[in-house]
């Protein structure tokens, strides 16, 4: 009985995720189609329905959930709006002690508003640079220059929400810690101090999804535990970056 309870269910999430496909592919065409433009009046005779300038940030559309909360991002590729205007714009929902783990963007600044609780946000820019963090409450922003790797925490015991905005329609995000152990386990090993490539599995294969489970002061102070954590974003091997045997 339980088998059949759960078609509908895996049923329901293969039709949304066939459904996701083929908006992202309408949208691609729409991008091909923009791009051939040559100003802004002929992108919204190519955008003719009002509905093509709406983003729906509660739809799922360009979410990204784990244990530490989720983000949804509007950009170009789910939001063919944006083409040509130069910017993108993310909302994250930050579970208690939720961590942003640290990242870059590599083609914009962010301008991040906390809309509501308070979280320590930090940045650090290219070799030399020093290293800035701030604790940011409700109604206040922080700005992460473009390349720069940041983070931010969720320091409360509450959910944190907040707004970033990109000044590209096309940011990109890069994972620090995917990236990095992404790359040939013996680089990895040799560029921390030859730690040794059994070591670098071991941490390669532990890097949980983002929104991660944040740091253990704040499990400490909100009494929670850092739990299970899904683990999907981790870089795909291939014969270049493969573990060893
Ligand atoms: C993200 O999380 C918040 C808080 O739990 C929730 O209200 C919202 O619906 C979620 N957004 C999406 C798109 O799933």
């Amino acid at each position: 009985m339980k088998f059949f309870a759960t078609i509908p269910f895996v049923l329901g999430a293969a039709l949304q995720a066939v459904a996701q496909v083929s908006d992202a592919a309408k949208a691609a065409e729409l991008v091909a189609d923009l791009k051939k433009a040559p100003t802004q009046v002929a992108r919204l005779n190519i955008l003719k329905n009002n509905r093509d300038w709406l983003f729906d940030y509660n739809a799922g559309v360009g979410t990204v959930r784990s244990a530490g909360g989720n983000s949804t991002l509007a950009n170009v590729a789910n939001f063919p709006a944006l083409f040509a205007n130069g910017m993108a714009m993310a909302i994250g929902h930050m579970a208690p002690c939720g961590m942003n783990s640290p990242h870059t963007h590599p083609r914009a600044t962010e301008l991040l508003y906390v809309v509501n609780g308070e979280i320590e946000a930090g940045f650090i820019e290219e070799n030399g640079a020093r290293f800035v963090s701030n604790t940011v409450t409700q109604g206040q922003g922080t700005i992460f220059p473009k390349g720069s790797i940041h983070y931010q925490v969720n320091t409360g015991c509450e959910p944190v929400t907040f707004v970033a905005a990109l000044n590209d329609e096309d940011p990109g995000a890069s994972l620090i810690a995917q990236r990095f152990f992404g790359l040939p386990p013996d680089v990895v090993a040799a560029t921390l101090g030859d730690v040794g490539v059994k070591e670098v599995v071991n941490l390669a294969t532990g890097i949980p999804d983002n929104f991660v489970i944040g740091v253990d002061r704040c499990l400490q102070k909100c009494n929670l535990k850092r739990g299970q954590q899904s683990k999907n974003q981790q870089q795909p091997r291939v014969d270049g970056n493969a573990f060893p045997n």
